[in-house]
């Protein structure tokens, strides 16, 4: 009868560590484990075969779940719903609880240990975040979209009635000056329409109007658009362009802009003056766009930000300068790197592929045979 009853507590107990839903890890005095259920074989890729009776530290190889329970030993005190991240058997992040086993005497004869697996909650919250993140950026798209092309569009109409004006009522030889100033206008309205549309399509794929372009004659051309600027803040520009650079297919225009982001941002960082290096180079199939400044440096704990979208510590900073070049630079299959330190500098580093699409057209060669 009383074999029947323990039996049935046993069967019990099973039936409650097994529908548990939670790996759970029980050590004994020694901090050998004495009990695991199957969701702490799940959770941290182990057979209960295998470390049943050893040492936890030589069973499971994580050093967060070694250093919880080694607190607990310590201090004596119970952990409850510590976030940790394991790498064995993939990366995970758990939530852990861990209570000594005290006897009467008030000495720890051994721990219970519940780990959850909350790497779905996590993945998920970062979703949330993002998606949260783009649908900002979708509405203020739209909204920036309406905002500006509707003034614009009245601007595009009454210059044109103005420039038919001018033709009607100004003599001829008088003409050309008003005539060219109103060309440049409607230039301008012409590319900031097209900025806005590119700002819209920010989320769309990319579609690239590539060309052959030499870099060096980009960086030129931005440095002529930069230049006011920088000569008023005293930002001395040093040039260390690698002569014969080969060329790379790119959209040029989107490259200028993701190249001229990059220097604001320096010039911005350098308000009591400064150097600004420019310095081009080829390195295996790369060509390598370094922008370096002597300005204030960005502070290690902002480093990991600056790409995110809306990031800003400027003022009057949209924070939207480097997630647009790093999208460039993606869409034509490079990458950007940036180092800096505080009251030092910052060196940004654009790299672009030789040859756009390679990587592709390598991966069918692979395929045909
Ligand atoms: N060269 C640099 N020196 C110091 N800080 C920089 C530099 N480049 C970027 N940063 C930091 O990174 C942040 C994000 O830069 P980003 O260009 O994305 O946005 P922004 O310049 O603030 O605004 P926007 O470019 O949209 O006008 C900046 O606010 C600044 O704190
Ligand atoms: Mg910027």
């Amino acid at each position: 009868m009383i074999e029947k009853v323990l039996l049935e507590r046993k069967d019990l107990l099973s039936a409650i560590l097994y529908s548990l839903g939670e790996g759970m890890v029980v050590t004994d005095r020694e901090d050998k484990v004495a009990l695991l259920n199957n969701h702490a074989e799940e959770v941290f890729g182990i057979k209960r075969e295998e470390i049943l009776g050893r040492k936890l530290t030589e069973s499971i190889n994580e050093l967060a779940v070694i250093n919880l329970f080694r607190q607990v030993r310590s201090e004596g005190k119970e952990i409850v719903n510590r976030e940790i991240g394991i790498t064995y058997p993939q990366s995970k992040t758990l939530s852990a609880t861990i209570t000594p086993l005290r006897s009467r005497e008030g000495n720890i004869e051994g721990m219970v240990a519940l780990f959850k697996d909350i790497s779905a909650v996590k993945r998920m919250e970062k979703e949330v975040e993002e998606v949260a993140r783009l649908t900002t950026l979708g509405s203020l798209s739209s909204w920036m979209a309406h905002e500006i092309r509707n003034p614009l569009n009245s601007i595009a109409i009454s210059l044109e009635l103005l420039q038919e004006e001018v033709e009607g009522l100004v003599k001829e030889e008088l003409r050309e000056e008003p005539l060219r100033l109103m060309k440049v206008i409607s230039d301008e309205i012409h590319r900031l329409n097209e900025s806005v549309h590119d700002f819209l399509s920010f989320d769309k794929p990319p579609s690239l109007n590539v060309e052959t372009t030499d870099i060096n004659q980009i960086l030129n051309g931005t440095l002529s658009l930069i230049q006011p600027e920088a000569v008023k803040r005293g930002v001395k520009i040093r040039k260390g362009y690698r002569k014969k650079l080969p060329t790379v297919q790119v959209d040029a225009k989107k490259i200028r802009q993701a190249i001229l982001n990059v220097i604001i941002n320096s010039i911005q960082a350098m308000p009591q003056g400064g150097e600004l290096h420019l310095i081009t180079r080829s390195r295996e199939n790369w060509v390598e766009i370094e922008i370096r400044d002597s300005g204030v440096g960005i502070p290690e704990k902002a480093q990991e930000k600056i790409f995110d979208f809306f990031f800003t510590t400027r003022e009057e900073g949209a924070g939207l300068g480097l997630s647009i070049t790093r999208k460039i630079v993606n869409e034509h299959g490079g990458d950007i790197q940036v180092e800096s330190k505080e009251n030092s500098g910052t060196r940004v580093i654009l790299r672009l592929p030789l040859y756009l699409g390679r990587h592709k057209s390598v991966a069918l060669d692979d395929y045909t045979n």
